[in-house]
């Protein structure tokens, strides 16, 4: 039994180079992968079948996040035919799987352990969707950085994360799991988060491989039905869904997850323009690429391929390296290598990958690195951590509406909580919560106001429940609110409703809560919203009817505190919406960065009737891509240091931002820019730039931003990254829905 230690590996690798004392030019190229000579070395000493289970990932036992579960997996282990369990953790359990790979293995390759830490691991922050309309760069990496302290002291060392879809349509459920409909945004959101994953060094024992997912354009499902067919043009591609991607691979993230969708006519997990062409070719990705769950099976239901072993072979030659549930690789990989139907050089680059990562992180050096019980006792849920969560939630919450000042709330109101989720625990948490307690550790809203007020000070009814047409509590709610001065009712979706497979034909609050707003409403006391969901809602009735509204998404484990933080006004709202809200599911997807059309609807002839618009609804959505109201108010002076921009020179955009209100607060600056004319037809509009400041009441700050002629490229009609010369106009503001106020030429080089 020869056990792979690093000296083994060195030595193994020093004899062959002590031999040849030169250094080969092989040495130069693999800079990008430091470990490659070990890699080499390790590669050297084994089988073809231990060639294979290093591709092999397989669930453990704990967690279904699929249509399939093989409970098999301990003796894969021993027999060295797996590589990566997920849905694994506690040091004491991945300690024990670890323990079966380094131990009762020929060569003792250490296992990966994935699991899917999207928005935390035990303490959980906000969905992501929630967290982008923070718009704040550094938290989004904190609260991953924590994330993975966390998952790292309970025996994992990869995350299924970040998902960097852009998505556009609120049916699709998987909405909540990404950064929104922008992509200049959507692509430093992952660019964070990867840096937040993997910190700077990936053998520190508190750092863990990333993966972006889901590649590619999986966010762009027909009728926004999950796991459906996706057909765009290649501009459109390298326009919207695939910088997010590039973005994560320049941050060095570790690993690529495919995606379900057929792109184009052909399955993500068996597509070499996106895996050999572009990912692995034009990129030079050196991390390792999995499949999602059983996706490589599923090119079998696409049509793509005759059966599993079939599957198989597109998908190694496609370049997919690890086969995460599907049992192909382990099953069928070694017969189509006999067969010559799939090469070993493109197994063995695909092992190479997998075991550098392995070096990276440490493994061969301590293959129990990421197993220390004094970290999981120290680092899960701590109190550090748990401030961290309660200001990431407050941050993300955007403030839709606020009639007549209606908040922050007033300490000597009267408060009457109402509806399915003032006690609700279990959603705050939202989806893809992974290892995030649902049985009480979260903080409910109703929890937030015993602590805050007292149990005697406020008033509290369900009134109904989330789904379900029973309205038996309405009597007691309509009470509740007649003996309060105010009414915040807590309403929404059950976090199943969003997220994997939870795809919706109408986007409203479901069941009696809207009638249940409706009775309240008639009561005649002030009513405020407060929404916990995962996409954006159709809206419109509540816009018209409740007096504020405050989407707090699912804020996660401190989000009772932290919606009555914000309800209180100890933290004022700054959250700015990175998804559309539309009047109508009918105006699905919606975006604000949408083409203009040849007959657009005509600001000095809004009835006309042939124009590109709906009967009976605008096209624009309830609440824009950018919008958020705050407690205070700003106004914005901006000038320019040119009209002319010169290829090569750069323009400054000098914003003068005031707080005309009475209180503190924070504002994300927002500078969007419109090419009036180009070879493809152009955007309305684009986000170029934006910067949150914190600026005191009747304090002005300038924020400076700069843009180039590098600014203003898009792919044009030869997919060429290329800026034309011509007129631009740009504004700078609190949302995307504002005029523009000034214009620039670019010049000719
Ligand atoms: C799921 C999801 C993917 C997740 C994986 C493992 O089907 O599509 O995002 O990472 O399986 O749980």
């Amino acid at each position: 039994m020869i056990k792979i230690t690093r000296r083994i590996v060195l030595l193994s690798f020093l004899l062959p180079a002590l031999i040849s004392c030169t250094d080969s030019p092989e040495q130069d190229k693999n800079k990008e992968n430091p470990y490659a000579a070990e890699v080499d070395s390790v590669l050297g000493l084994m089988t073809l079948e231990e060639k294979i289970g290093q591709t092999v990932l397989f669930t453990s036992g704990w967690d279904v996040t699929g249509p399939s579960m093989d409970d098999n997996y301990k003796e894969y282990l021993e027999n060295g035919s797996v590589g990566a369990v997920f849905n694994a953790f506690t040091t004491k359990y991945n300690r024990e799987l670890q323990k079966i790979a380094v131990e009762h293995t020929r060569l003792g390759i250490p296992l990966l352990f994935g699991y899917d830490v999207i928005h935390g691991h035990r303490t959980i922050f906000p969905i992501p969707l929630g967290e982008s309309a923070s718009w704040d760069l550094e938290l989004m990496e904190k609260t991953a950085r924590i994330a993975a302290v966390e998952a790292s002291a309970e025996g994992i060392n990869w995350t299924f994360a970040p998902m960097v879809d852009i998505a556009r349509d609120a049916r699709w459920g998987r909405i909540a799991e990404g950064a929104g409909e922008d992509t200049y945004l959507g692509s430093l959101i992952a660019r964070a988060r990867v840096k937040g994953f993997q910190g700077d060094d990936l053998s520190a024992d508190n750092t863990i491989l990333a993966c972006a997912k889901h590649y590619a354009a999986y966010g762009a499902a027909l009728s926004g039905r999950d796991y459906n067919t996706v057909d765009m043009s290649e501009n459109e591609l390298r326009t919207t869904y695939l910088p997010p991607f590039k973005a994560a691979l320049d941050a060095g993230v570790a690993t690529f997850m495919n995606s379900f969708n057929d792109l184009n006519g052909v399955p993500a997990t068996g597509n070499n323009f996106l895996l050999r062409n572009i990912l692995k070719g034009d990129w030079k990705f050196n991390g390792f690429v999995v499949t999602d769950y059983t996706s490589m099976n599923e090119m079998v239901a696409h049509g793509y391929a005759r059966d599993d072993k079939h599957a198989g072979e597109i998908a190694m030659n496609a370049g997919v390296d690890m086969d995460m549930q599907g049992g192909i690789y382990m099953k069928y990989l070694k017969k189509s290598i006999e067969e010559g139907k799939v090469s070993e050089t493109d197994l063995d680059d695909a092992v190479r990958r997998i075991l550098e990562m392995k070096f990276r992180l440490g493994l061969f050096d301590d293959p129990y690195r990421y197993m220390d019980e004094t970290r999981e006792k120290e680092e899960v849920l701590n109190k550090e951590h748990l401030a961290v969560a309660r200001d990431a939630a407050r941050k993300s919450m955007v403030l839709l509406k606020n009639d007549n000042e209606v908040l922050p709330l007033s300490s000597d109101s009267k408060v009457a909580l109402i509806g399915p989720l003032v006690k609700d625990e279990k959603n705050i948490i939202g989806n893809w919560a992974a290892a995030g307690d649902r049985g009480g550790t979260a903080v409910s809203v109703f929890e937030a106001f015993e602590e805050r007020l007292g149990t005697d000070n406020f008033l509290y009814a369900e009134g109904c429940k989330v789904l379900g047409e029973d309205i038996s509590g309405f009597k007691e709610a309509v009470s509740a609110a007649g003996k309060a001065d105010v009414v915040v009712m807590v309403v929404g979706e059950l976090e199943g409703m969003t997220g994997e497979a939870a795809s919706r034909t109408d986007i409203n609050i479901p069941g009696r809560q809207k009638q249940l707003i409706e009775a309240i409403k008639e009561t005649g006391k002030p009513v405020v919203l407060v929404l916990m969901n995962g996409r954006p809602l159709t809206l419109e009735w509540e816009n018209e009817t409740a007096d504020a509204i405050l989407e707090a998404w699912w804020p996660g484990t401190m989000g009772g505190h932290a919606i009555a933080d914000v309800l209180y006004g100890d933290y004022n709202p700054s959250g700015k919406l990175t998804v559309s809200f539309p009047r109508a599911v009918g105006q699905l997807p919606l975006f604000y960065n949408h083409k203009n059309t040849g007959r657009p609807i005509k600001p000095e002839d809004p009835d006309q009737k042939y124009v590109s618009r709906y009967l009976y609804t605008p096209n624009t959505p309830l609440y824009p891509f950018g919008y958020g109201l705050s407690y205070t108010t700003f106004a914005y002076d901006v000038v320019t240091d040119k009209k002319s921009l010169t290829p090569g020179d750069t323009l400054t955009i000098t914003a003068k931002v005031t707080n005309t209100g009475e209180r503190d607060g924070e504002e994300t600056v927002q500078l969007y820019v419109h090419d009036k004319v180009a070879s493809i037809t152009p955007p309305v509009k684009e986000l170029k730039r934006f910067r949150k400041i914190f600026l005191r009441k009747g304090e002005s700050k300038n924020v400076t931003f700069s843009l180039s002629a590098e600014d203003l490229k898009f792919y044009n009609q030869d997919l060429e990254w290329v800026y034309e010369p011509g007129a631009f106009e740009f504004f700078v503001g609190g949302s995307s829905d504002l005029p523009f106020t000034h214009t620039f030429e670019l010049a000719e080089k």
